[in-house]
């Protein structure tokens, strides 16, 4: 299936986020209206906005509410991606040059500080104190989650178990996020909302290590945004934390992280792409998306948990 299929079910629904997006990306600031509809309007895959309908299409699908949550997910989301490109070093994101590349560092921080304000602000509407409090709760982890990066230290014993708390924390957080509330929001039994939150758990980690096999093996131009670029910021992933427990006598990208040797980025890469590790690091997010699949299977089997399920697969063999 693609997206267009997978999304059918929450089409409407969608359509009335995109509204929301329109709506809030005008203000009686001309500079910040155009920093809005730059960053918020007619980009992305719209994943989560999706995922958080999704999750509240079990029970009483109140698009009141849920359409708010599912905005708010995403201005956060695009808020993490604005500030994340500054501390990234990244020119393109959506095609066209990253917002601090186009306006300015001044103008990209305080476009991503209102934007999370601006999302608290609709999560809020829904006047759900869990809601709220896991909302608010979610951008702590996010920071805390892109700070682990700046304190990697490769040391190969755990350098797996730290990756996974560490994309746990600064991308899955926020799909787990989003389908807590939507399923709290729709009326959801505590033992679904569990099993939504551990699809999405799931989900989200499968998600990000895609998207670290993609900055390997990606297209720039379909991703639209750059590649190689985790490790030449000094980011050890997946694929090269792989590299590096299967050939320990290779040193290249310890060089890389602990030495700062960003000439041997293009040699590392090299080497990871013809060394199989990609086709490794593939079974492992296809493992968590078996295990998001599974999870699935504590709820009615409805159109929008078909969805979920397709969405998954969806992830694994993404390009984009
Ligand atoms: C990019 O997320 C950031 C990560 C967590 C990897 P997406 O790939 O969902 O970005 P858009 O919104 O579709 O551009
Ligand atoms: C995800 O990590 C970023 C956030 C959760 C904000 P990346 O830094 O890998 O995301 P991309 O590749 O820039 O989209
Ligand atoms: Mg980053
Ligand atoms: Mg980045
Ligand atoms: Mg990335």
């Amino acid at each position: 299936m693609n997206l267009e299929q997978i999304y059918h079910p929450v089409k409407p629904g969608l359509e009335l986020v995109e509204a929301k997006l329109a709506e809030i990306s005008s203000d009686e600031i001309p500079l910040l209206s155009q920093l809005l509809q730059y960053a918020l309007l007619k980009v992305g895959k719209r994943v989560r906005p999706a995922i958080t309908l999704l999750c509240g299409k079990f029970y009483s699908y109140d698009l009141e509410l849920l359409v708010p949550m599912a905005t708010a997910v995403e201005v956060l989301h695009i808020g993490t991606l604005v500030h994340d490109d500054i501390i990234d070093n990244a020119d393109m994101r959506h095609g066209k040059p990253a917002v601090y590349r186009a306006w300015g560092k001044n103008s990209a921080l305080l476009l991503g500080d209102y934007l999370f304000s601006r999302a608290g602000s609709l999560a809020t509407t829904t006047e759900n104190l869990r809601v709220i409090r896991r909302f608010t709760e979610t951008l702590m982890t996010i920071s805390g989650g892109e700070l682990r990066e700046g304190s990697q230290t490769f040391d190969m014993a755990s350098a797996r178990d730290s990756y996974y708390k560490w994309i746990s924390d600064k991308t899955a957080c926020l799909f787990v996020m989003a389908s807590e509330c939507a399923s709290v929001l729709s009326g959801c039994p505590e033992e679904q909302v569990q099993a939504l939150k551990d699809y999405a758990l799931n989900f989200g980690l499968a998600f990000q290590i895609i998207d670290d096999i993609l900055d390997f093996v990606g297209d720039p131009a379909v991703l639209g945004k750059p590649v190689g670029s985790d490790l030449s910021e000094g980011a050890s992933t997946l694929p090269s934390i792989l590299y590096a427990e299967k050939y320990p006598k290779d040193r290249t990208i310890h060089a890389i992280i602990v030495d700062h040797r960003k000439d041997l980025v293009p040699l590392a890469v090299e080497k990871v792409r013809a060394s199989g590790i990609i086709d490794d690091c593939r079974s492992i997010a296809q493992e968590f998306s078996q295990r998001a699949s599974l999870s699935l299977d504590k709820l009615p089997d409805c159109d929008a948990r078909r969805s979920l399920k397709a969405l998954v697969a969806f992830v694994i063999e993404r390009n984009r």
